[in-house]
């Protein structure tokens, strides 16, 4: 075998060495996790949108809105389930998006403030509410008790001031205007059963 033989069939055993792993993933096969382990990249269904996303194992899914799909609204305050400013939706539930993976909503509708925006621009009516009857002061807050009350809407459209302080008892106020926040978000749930 001369030189330049021998040189050709190194780097072609070396080429089909090194492909032979990748070889499944150019002919379009699906990847898996491997046993133990889960996905990376996964869908997850976002204000009505699927969105692809590259998430860590132990990522919350307040850090996957906010760091990686831009949904700023809402607030990262305690970290630790205490504050209630991170509430999102999840298959009409409010829950703490600091406290829960990512990985364990991947089949379920997650909500937002985001998803409140309406076409024409208009505000929800919740929001409206508090628009009316200015019902935060610094507004950090807002978005986490907008979708706390949502939450508890659905399941008691027409609550007493009571029975929705008690849905919002998850959430805090630094600013403590807790009987103005519940002044405007009981006339955003009133302008909600008008339409
Ligand atoms: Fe999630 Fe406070 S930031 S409960």
């Amino acid at each position: 075998m001369t030189r330049r033989q021998l040189i050709k069939s190194v780097i072609a055993a070396g080429v089909v060495s090194f492909s032979g792993p990748l070889l499944p993933l150019l002919a379009g096969a699906t990847h898996r996790a491997m046993p133990g382990t889960v996905e990376r990249l996964v869908t997850l269904t976002v204000n009505g949108q699927k969105r692809r996303v590259d998430i860590l194992p132990q990522e919350t899914l307040a850090q996957t809105l906010r760091g990686k799909l831009g949904l700023t609204g809402l607030k990262v305050g305690c970290d630790r389930a205490e504050c209630g400013a991170c509430t999102v939706l999840v298959n009409d539930v409010p829950q703490y998006a600091c406290s829960i993976l990512t990985h364990s909503v991947r089949d379920k509708a997650i909500l937002t403030i985001e998803g409140l925006t309406r076409a024409d621009g208009s505000l929800h009516p919740l929001q409206q509410g508090i628009l009316d009857e200015q019902g935060f002061q610094c507004g950090y807050c807002a978005p986490g008790f907008i979708m706390s009350t949502l939450g508890h809407l659905k399941t008691n459209p027409d609550p007493t001031r009571q029975e929705l302080a008690r849905g919002v008892s998850g959430n805090l106020c630094r600013c403590q205007d807790y009987d103005k926040i519940l002044t405007a978000l009981l006339r955003g749930a009133e302008y909600m059963r008008k339409g």
